[in-house]
């Protein structure tokens, strides 16, 4: 090596101690990984071109001249995942705590320009103290910059955002604009206020985990999609969904090879749904059973137990699953599923993943709580997603099919393309014992005569036959069969082209 070479690789060595030995050794205390070892971990071995790493602030105040790091608190590049490329950001806590100077930004900028010209997605991983103190605006400037290009990004390629120490103030807005947001347990956090605004404002006492922890974002606010124990655990997560995932709307949801027979009967989906209506059964053992090798990537998991969202394969093509889970509130739809699905839809829908509905539905959850939260506009939500996708859309009603869920629910007249049902089927305006005390109402009082108007009611509406009279239903198929029956509709749909009318963008409920 001669003198210059040299003196890059000792610059370069110098530069990715980021805030130094001391600070690294802190970071790892706390159970995390520094920005430079989770890329190692996200990235293929040797994939990660780095750019900007000598990159510097370029504030004078408060000293700031005489601490000029290089890279400023944010390792930026691309790489690829199992040979896919992907460009990413890293922040480093161990220089000015990750936090975001106008410098910082531009460098994310940077690779959030690349990505979208390049049509290639992005992955954020966040661990900062937000804006940088000592630069005031120009570090406020410098967010707005990166969530302009969120918005204009969005649709166009994958954003993916993982949550891997603070993320507060308005640093919350760039995730909360990007489509997946992902949280490490106990040593992620992200909220608008900390605990100490909180409480002088609201007086509220209330710790860091409590107000914005991932339990908390997985479980009540829906903020994040899903939480993992550890950096490790986190990252490898990131590259599982990633195979998911097309590169930009420009291109067709990814195939990946697989060893799972295309055509397997299973079986035990002959069984799934009870014999009596009002048992539950497990949605999962359905969606398991259609996939290959059984692959489910679940989207918020712990939130809206009543829907089932994510990621599985059939015959080696990504398909997006929305499915009623009748485990919870019996698999009605309500606010908080109808938000979850919706977006879900939305997001397949912008990057041509095909989407199958499992129907098991006995309507929208009645209540005061509901109405009163909206559920009218947060239905509307799944409806006017459901709608206007246009990617192959495939639905299976496994048993019940009720009122205006039945519509919502990805139905034909909604523009679903392959409509397939069980025999366990039912498709009604709503139960039968519901429907009798209605239509009856002069013989409520006979349990009798209700329980005999209630057969009848189920041998004529408790099936698929009356909807597949009107082609409502394209076939009634054997259970046991589903796996081949939906992976043939998608291949014979995977060159569907719909034109919508012309419009500068919809005006979905909010
Ligand atoms: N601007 C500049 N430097 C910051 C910073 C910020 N927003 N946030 C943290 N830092 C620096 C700290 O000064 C410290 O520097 P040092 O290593 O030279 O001592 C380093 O980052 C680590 O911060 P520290 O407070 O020791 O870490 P912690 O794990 O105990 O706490 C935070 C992390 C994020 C909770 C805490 O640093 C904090 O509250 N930061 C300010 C958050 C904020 O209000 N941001 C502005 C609004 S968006």
């Amino acid at each position: 090596m001669n003198a210059i070479t040299q003196e890059l690789e000792k610059r370069r060595e110098q530069a990715r101690l980021g805030g130094g030995q001391v600070r690294i050794d802190k970071q790892h205390a706390k159970g995390k990984l520094t920005a430079r070892e989770r890329l190692d971990v996200l990235l293929d071995d040797e994939s990660f071109e780095e750019y900007d790493l000598y990159k510097t602030h370029r504030c004078v105040d408060f000293g700031m001249s005489e601490d000029r790091p290089p890279g400023d608190g944010v390792v930026t590049g691309w790489g690829t995942i199992n040979g896919r490329p992907v460009y990413v950001f890293s922040q480093d806590f161990t220089v000015f705590g990750g936090s975001l100077s106008e410098t910082h930004a531009e460098k994310i900028c940077k690779v959030m320009d690349l990505a979208v010209q390049n049509g290639v997605p992005l992955i954020g991983l966040n661990d900062s103290g937000g804006a940088r103190i000592q630069e005031g605006v120009a570090s406020l400037g410098g967010y707005a910059e990166v969530f302009y290009r969120n918005v204009q990004a969005s649709g166009v390629i994958p954003q993916i955002s993982v949550i891997m120490g603070p993320c507060a103030g308005g640093a919350v807005y760039s995730p909360a604009m990007t489509d997946f947001i992902f949280m490490v347990r106990d040593t992620s956090h992200m909220f608008v206020t900390g605990p100490d605004v909180v409480k002088t404002v609201t007086n509220e006492i209330v710790t860091a985990e409590e107000l914005g922890g991932a339990g908390t974002h997985t479980k009540t606010s829906s903020v994040a999609d899903g939480a993992f124990d550890n950096d490790v655990d986190a990252l490898l997560e990131i590259r599982r969904l990633y195979e998911f995932l097309p590169l930009s709307s420009q291109d067709k949801a990814p195939i990946s090879e697989t060893v799972d027979a295309f055509d397997r009967l299973e079986p035990s989906l002959d069984t799934l749904v009870p014999k009596d209506a009002n048992k539950a059964y497990d949605m999962h053992q359905a969606i398991r059973c259609i996939a290959d090798e059984g692959d489910f990537f679940e989207i918020q998991a712990d939130f809206a137990g009543n829907i089932l969202c994510g990621f599985i394969r059939i015959n080696g093509q990504s398909v997006g699953v929305v499915a009623n889970q009748p485990m919870v509130l019996a698999g009605c739809l309500d606010i908080n599923s109808a938000r979850k699905a919706a977006r879900f839809v939305r997001f397949c829908d912008a990057f041509n993943i095909p989407l199958l509905t499992l129907v098991d539905v006995p309507g929208f959850l009645p209540g005061t709580a509901q109405e009163y939260g909206g559920i009218i506009k947060h239905g509307a939500k799944l409806l006017f997603a459901y709608a206007e996708a246009t990617v192959p859309k495939v639905t299976v009603i496994l048993r019940k099919a009720y009122g205006g869920a039945y519509d919502v629910m990805a139905s034909k007249h909604i523009r679903a393309d392959v409509n397939y049902a069980w025999p366990t089927a039912e498709i009604a305006v709503m139960g039968a014992k519901g429907a009798t005390e209605i239509l009856y109402r002069s013989e409520r009082d006979d349990a009798e005569k209700i329980a005999s108007r209630t057969r009848d009611y189920e041998d004529r509406f408790a099936n698929p036959f009356i909807a597949a009279q009107r082609g409502f239903i394209d076939e009634v198929i054997q259970p046991h069969s589903t796996r081949r029956r939906v992976g043939r509709a998608f291949e014979i749909l995977k060159n569907k082209s719909v034109t919508s009318p012309v419009k500068k963008h919809d005006n979905i409920p909010l």
